[in-house]
Formats: structure tokens, C-alpha cells, sequence
């Protein structure tokens, strides 16, 4: 059956990855995204087609909203190099925005999955992280504009689905990475496939000891539609994520290798409250969604490696 769907942050990394999927199986879906973070070469393929619209606004504001069977919540910016230049942006998308959407998800009696993170965790002093730990975080640090904002959208989430009995579900999305992300971004692997490819040092914060997991983002789009199309699911939160752990220090020579670069490495201080381990406990995915990640940590990078090369090489 084919559903009519809202994406918001379609235009982003993750966003654009569902749109393209979600249109491949049939379904219309209308983008809103006010293009921060965004971009609109990432959807500029999909403004071809008839079933794919695209409403400019911020998620924050009011305004009409298409009637929709399905709503996908991804609207936030999520790269910590951001979290100092937008805190107030941030923390109002996945509060006052995801108030915005739960209203309208009531509205119109559509289903709804909010993107939280595995940020909700915190510096997590257990591992890995099943959806029962309820986390480490330092609500007034420099991450907390997104982790705490995070951790109040799920509060809202199960909030309006107690009292106006929504079907809502959140997943907890750890590390993912691919094709489309931003070079500046901030985030580990696109900084430092952007580092090999230009032939820089690749930059390893702390000793590189730090351990993190990376889910390729082909997999991470089929989690988040087996948890929109799963009937009746036992929880209301599911972690999705790769459970393989690799130190910073590894994920730095597997690129250095992958690109065959002249490029080394440098150390720099730790930022504020980077957490030291990050791993998901997907059990209840593997389980009640039948999920599972697929694709290794070398052809992932493979995969990406070779479409910043071609970005690059295009400007
Ligand atoms: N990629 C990851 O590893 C990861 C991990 C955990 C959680 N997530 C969550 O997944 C979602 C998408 O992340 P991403 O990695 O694709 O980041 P991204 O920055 O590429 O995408 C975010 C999108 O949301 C849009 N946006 C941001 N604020 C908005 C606002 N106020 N109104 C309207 N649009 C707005 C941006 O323009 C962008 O298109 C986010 O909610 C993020 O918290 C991602």
C-alpha cells in the first residue's frame, strides 16, 4: 500500500537517504526542511519527480501541514560542530518542532517516528547501551542543546501517546555515516576521509583510544522503515545502530589505507564531554524488527570514500 509521507529534514544526510528509499517503493513524500544543514543538491534529483514535494520552512514554525498517513521526524541539525553556533535552533527543533509534528500527527492520525540519538546516553557508564539505561548526560555542557533536547522530544513522544493514544515509536540512532555528508560536518568520518582525500593529516582528538561504532547509512534507512512498517511493536523505543566497536585510532588507518594517501596523523586536546565508548545494544531490533546491520565498516567507507572523491573532484 502506498502512504503519503512527511519527512522533515528530508533535505539533510539521513532525510534525503529516506526520501530516495521511500519513493522507491511507491509512496508520495513531501519534504520539509529549511535548509540549514541541508542541502538541496542532495534532493535536487528528486524535485524531477511528481510524487516528491518540498516545503521550505523551519520545523519550529507554524503554518499548514499537509494531511499525511506517516511522519518521519528528522529535523535537527546534528553535527557537533554546530553546537555552538545554532544552540537555540537545535534544542527547538526536537522540543517545540516535534510538538509541532506530534500535534499534527493527532490531527490527521498518522503514525509517527521521532529521530532521537544514542547521545541520549551520554557519557554512558554502561556497555553497550540497551534502551533501558537512561543515561549520562550534562545537561549544561556544550552537547547538551542536542542531547537533552533529544531526551525531552521522547519525553513529549510518550507523553502525547499516554494521553491522546498516538501511534508513535522513537529510534535511537547511533553513529551513521555515508555518501552526502557534509566535508565540514565534524563528524569523524567525514572529517577524515575529507583529510585523506585533500592529502592533510587526518586530525585524532585525545589519544584515539576512544572507541565509537558506524553504521553504514544503507542499513540504518532499512531500520527506520522496519520501524514505521512494524504492526503493534512491544516497545516504543528501539536502538539502531552497528554493534562493532573500532577505536578512533583504527577508523584513521582504515581510511589512510582505503585512500591510498601521503596524508598522517595528529593529536589534538578532547573536546568537552566527548564520551570515551559508544555501542549499541540492538537486541530488541534484531528481535522485534527483524533489523540487522549488513554492510562492513571497510565497504562502507569504500562507498564513501569514493563519492567524496567525486564531489571533490567535480568543484
Ligand atoms: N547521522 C547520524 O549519525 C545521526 C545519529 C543520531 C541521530 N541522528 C538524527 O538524525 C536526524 C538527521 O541527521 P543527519 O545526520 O541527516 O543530519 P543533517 O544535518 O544532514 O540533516 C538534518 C536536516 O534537518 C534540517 N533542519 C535542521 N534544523 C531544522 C529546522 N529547525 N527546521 C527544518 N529543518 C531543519 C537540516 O537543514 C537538514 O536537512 C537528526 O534528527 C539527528 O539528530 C543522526
Amino acid at each position: 500500500m502506498s502512504n503519503r509521507i512527511l519527512v522533515t529534514g528530508g533535505a539533510g544526510f539521513l532525510g534525503s537517504h529516506l526520501c530516495e528509499r521511500l519513493l522507491s517503493e511507491g509512496h508520495e513524500v513531501i519534504c520539509l526542511d529549511n535548509f540549514g544543514s541541508g542541502q538541496r543538491d542532495n534532493i535536487k534529483e528528486l524535485e524531477k519527480l511528481s510524487t516528491f514535494t518540498v516545503i521550505d520552512r523551519d520545523v519550529r514554525l507554524t503554518g499548514s501541514l499537509p494531511s499525511v498517513d506517516r511522519i518521519y521526524h528528522l529535523a535537527s541539525r546534528a553535527s557537533p560542530a554546530d553546537f555552538t553556533d545554532f544552540p537555540v535552533n537545535i534544542a527547538l527543533a526536537n522540543t517545540q518542532g516535534t510538538q509541532r509534528l506530534l500535534d499534527h500527527s493527532r490531527a490527521c492520525d498518522a503514525r509517527m517516528v521521532f529521530a532521537s540519538t544514542s547521545e541520549v546516553y551520554g557519557d554512558p557508564e554502561v556497555h553497550p547501551q540497551p534502551e533501558t539505561y537512561t543515561g549520562n548526560v550534562n545537561i549544561r555542557g556544550i552537547r547538551g542543546c542536542y542531547d537533552e533536547s533529544k531526551r525531552f522530544g521522547e519525553t513529549l513522544t510518550v507523553a502525547y501517546q499516554r494521553k491522546f493514544d498516538l501511534d508513535t515509536r522513537t529510534v535511537r540512532i547511533f553513529n551513521t555515516y555515508g555518501p552526502r555528508m557534509r566535508p565540514n560536518d565534524g563528524r569523524v568520518i567525514p572529517t577524515f576521509v575529507t583529510q585523506a582525500v585533500r592529502g592533510d593529516d587526518l586530525t585524532i582528538y585525545g589519544d584515539g583510544e576512544q572507541t565509537r561504532s558506524f553504521c553504514y547509512v544503507e542499513d540504518l534507512i532499512e531500520g527506520l522503515v522496519s520501524l514505521m512498517r512494524v504492526e503493534g511493536p512491544e516497545y516504543d523505543v528501539y536502538n539502531i545502530g552497528k554493534e562493532n566497536e573500532h577505536t578512533i585510532k583504527e577508523l584513521a588507518q582504515e581510511v589512510l589505507n582505503l585512500t591510498d594517501t601521503e596524508s598522517g596523523i595528529v593529536h589534538e586536546p578532547l573536546p568537552e564531554d566527548d564520551p570515551s565508548q559508544r555501542r549499541p545494544d540492538i537486541s530488541r531490533a534484531k528481535a522485534e524488527l527483524n533489523w540487522e546491520p549488513e554492510i562492513s565498516l571497510r565497504e562502507g567507507l569504500n562507498k564513501t570514500i569514493e563519492q567524496f572523491k567525486r564531489n571533490m573532484n567535480s568543484v
